[in-house]
């Protein structure tokens, strides 16, 4: 699927969406409220039918960012548009209609299951609260979801705790598919599962997709995991999105440091790949008290005083490929090359975007 297709529609239009909460402990007794920018400034498009994977470290914002698009959480402000229309101006029963639409897939396969219910009585909850099917008409719909997903149907009076952990997740994919959503966000769906396990239930999703023409929206912590399933993928850094392109530019020729810095630790085959490998420096700072300018450029092997300065804008730096970052990389230009550059000519901040 080509993204860029002129036919090819967005679904959801995210446009400056920020979520910051106010939590205590700042100054000196630690009594002071602080603004934490857990979602901060972040637009992007989702077109029909596409995945799109979002990765970042731990704490970067990607359940709070999945959470708020689909307004299990309020966003502090921006814009979610769906059919045209901002959500986010969506009445409680708008919302409930809505709510059909756009499904979650949690990556606790155990917590997101209620252990007193049958997973008949969990999926089947779905019909009942919108008033779809109830009795034998609720159990024969559910029993062909558990069949959709791989589960015995025989399984409809079993109560989580009598699955494996994939088996589960299959439970949460199923109750996230009861209603025929157009939209689901899967939250890490496999982190919590052997490896062994991961990839069956990846294809999975990728086979659903297909065959109920989804839209996903699936977030991980590393590369590896949403490169198989991906059309587009998204990276995330402290509450940003830094970069957003197709999954083979994203892997072949990243623009942000950042990301070319993850790419150089995911386990590669080839030797020679594996001899580029860098390690950023430092701790990702706290969401808190992010850096001044570039919330990269304390760990960016490529800054200079403008980042420190100057917030990059997220523009389109190449056809398709969205990048926040001053000195962007060039198509083919790696980023050892960058920084070697950068030793050799620590004064000229060569600037890399292409002005349309
Ligand atoms: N309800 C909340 N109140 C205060 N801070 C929150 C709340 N929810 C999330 N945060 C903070 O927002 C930031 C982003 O959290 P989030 O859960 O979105 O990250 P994540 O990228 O999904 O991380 P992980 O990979 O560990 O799941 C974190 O610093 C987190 O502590
Ligand atoms: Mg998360």
């Amino acid at each position: 699927m080509n993204p860029h297709e002129s036919n090819h529609e967005p679904l959801l239009e995210i446009k400056n969406l920020k979520k910051y909460f106010e939590i205590k402990g700042g100054g000196a007794l630690g009594r002071k409220k602080q603004t934490l920018k857990a979602v901060d400034d972040v637009s992007f498009e989702i077109y029909k039918g596409e995945t799109l994977g979002l990765v970042g470290e731990s704490g970067c914002g990607k359940s709070t960012l999945g959470r708020n698009i689909l307004r299990l959480q309020d966003p502090t402000s921006g814009e979610v548009v769906y059919d045209q229309k901002n959500i986010l101006d969506y009445t409680k029963k708008e919302m409930r209609a809505l709510r059909k639409d756009m499904q979650i897939i949690y990556q606790d396969p155990f917590g997101s299951l209620n252990p007193r219910f049958t997973i008949g009585q969990i999926i089947g909850e779905m019909y009942e609260i919108h008033g779809i099917a109830r009795g034998k008409e609720k159990e024969k719909k559910v029993k062909e979801l558990l069949e959709l997903v791989g589960l015995d149907p025989q399984r409809y009076h079993s109560y989580p705790h009598e699955f494996s952990g994939g088996q589960r997740q299959r439970v949460g994919i199923a109750r996230a598919l009861a209603l025929q959503p157009e939209f689901i966000v899967a939250d890490e769906p496999v982190s919590a599962l052997d490896v062994s396990v991961q990839s069956q239930v990846i294809n999975l999703l990728i086979e659903l997709k297909k065959e109920m023409g989804l839209t996903l929206l699936f977030i991980a912590h590393g590369l590896n995991v949403v490169r198989h399933i991906s059309d587009r993928v998204g990276v995330m850094y402290l509450g940003k999105l830094v970069e957003l392109s197709d999954t083979d530019s994203i892997f072949n020729e990243p623009a942000h440091p950042y990301t070319a810095a993850l790419l150089s630790t995911v386990p590669e085959a080839d030797p020679e790949a594996r001899k580029e490998r860098i390690v950023l420096k430092g701790e990702v700072p706290s969401p808190a008290s992010p850096p001044s300018g570039c919330n990269f450029r304390t760990r960016c092997p490529l800054a200079t005083e403008r980042c420190s300065q100057e917030a990059p804008a997220w523009q389109e730096t190449r056809n398709g490929h969205f990048t926040a970052c001053h000195y962007p990389l060039e198509k083919g230009q790696t980023l050892k090359d960058a920084i070697k550059q950068r030793k050799e000519q620590p004064e000229k901040n060569t600037n890399n975007l292409i002005m349309a």
